[in-house]
């Protein structure tokens, strides 16, 4: 336990740090209104810091929170339950906030064996799923019915917590998960299939504003948990007691673990 409270932090950033190569460099020349980022780029980029987000809140939020005593429900929004988001549900709290902001940008998190029967892929991103199964590789397409352009990238067991909850879930479909398997895909659209860097830039924050719209949910929620269960907010993390990090303190620590350094080369492009 000692072993990983040390090491999974900073294995976890040298693992986003190395992951980083295939975001494309900056191109100050072009700034302006011309589309510099295939429509592939931007949806990679955002589902790298998605990787970090959806990890850091499973990890240090749901795992470390656990340990502590702190709950996660399915039903964390109801007033008699005392709880917060499981990593799905904020996963979807960030696609809502999405949808209800101005950008085009669509989020969904799929599987085969589901748990949530609303969650079963279908169509072509079912037989494009059972590819992700094999090689672990995002894949594009275009959804002509729907008329977008659409990504899909494999979602890790990357976390014991995600493993031991879908596993003995009532409503599972399967109950041999192992860490490290394939267990869902997130689903990225968009209808362009190109984009400015403002556009770019506009994806990238409307990501981030999704979470912050999510946690800031659960930090609402906790105001009204009896007095003796509810977590202290401030800069530290459930791993050192009942504590949750504030908003900006989760974000900052998103932003540090992600290609942050990309969105600022986006930024200072412009
Ligand atoms: C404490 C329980 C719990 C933990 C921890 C958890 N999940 Fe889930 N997960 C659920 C539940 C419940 C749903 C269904 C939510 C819904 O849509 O109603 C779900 C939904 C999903 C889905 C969408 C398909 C489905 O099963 O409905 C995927 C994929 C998924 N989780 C993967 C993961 C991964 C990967 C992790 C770890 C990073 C994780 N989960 C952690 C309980 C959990």
């Amino acid at each position: 336990m000692k072993f990983l409270k040390t090491i999974t932090l900073p294995i976890l950033s040298t693992l986003i740090l190395q992951g980083c190569g295939g975001v494309p460099e900056e191109k100050s020349e072009t700034a302006g209104m011309e589309n510099v980022f295939s429509v592939e780029e931007v949806l990679e980029m955002v589902a790298k810091e998605n990787d970090v987000t959806r990890t850091l809140y499973t990890k240090a939020i749901v795992g470390k929170g656990k340990a502590q005593g702190m709950k996660f429900d399915e039903d964390w929004r109801k007033d008699d339950v005392e709880a917060g988001p499981l990593p799905a549900l904020f996963l979807r709290g960030v696609a809502t906030s999405i949808r209800k902001g101005p950008v085009p940008l669509g989020l969904y998190l799929g599987s085969d064996f589901p748990v949530n029967a609303a969650n079963k892929f279908e169509g072509r991103q079912a037989e494009l799923f059972k590819e992700i199964k094999v090689d672990q590789k995002p894949k594009f397409f275009y959804d002509e019915g729907q008329k977008l352009h659409t990504a899909m990238f494999a979602d890790l067991a990357s976390a014991g917590a995600c493993v031991t909850c879908h596993n003995s879930h009532p409503q599972t479909t399967k109950s041999d998960w192992k860490l490290g398997d394939v267990m869902g895909a997130t689903t990225w659209q968009y209808p362009k299939d190109s984009l400015t860097y403002k556009e770019t830039v506009a994806v990238l924050n409307s990501y981030a504003k999704g979470t912050v719209d999510i946690y800031l949910e659960y930090l609402d929620e906790i105001e009204a948990f009896k007095e003796s269960e509810k977590p202290e907010i401030g800069i530290k993390w459930p791993e050192e007691g009942n504590f949750l990090p504030t908003a900006e303190v989760f974000l900052d620590s998103v932003k540090k673990l992600s290609s942050y350094e990309t969105m600022k080369h986006l930024v200072a492009a412009k």
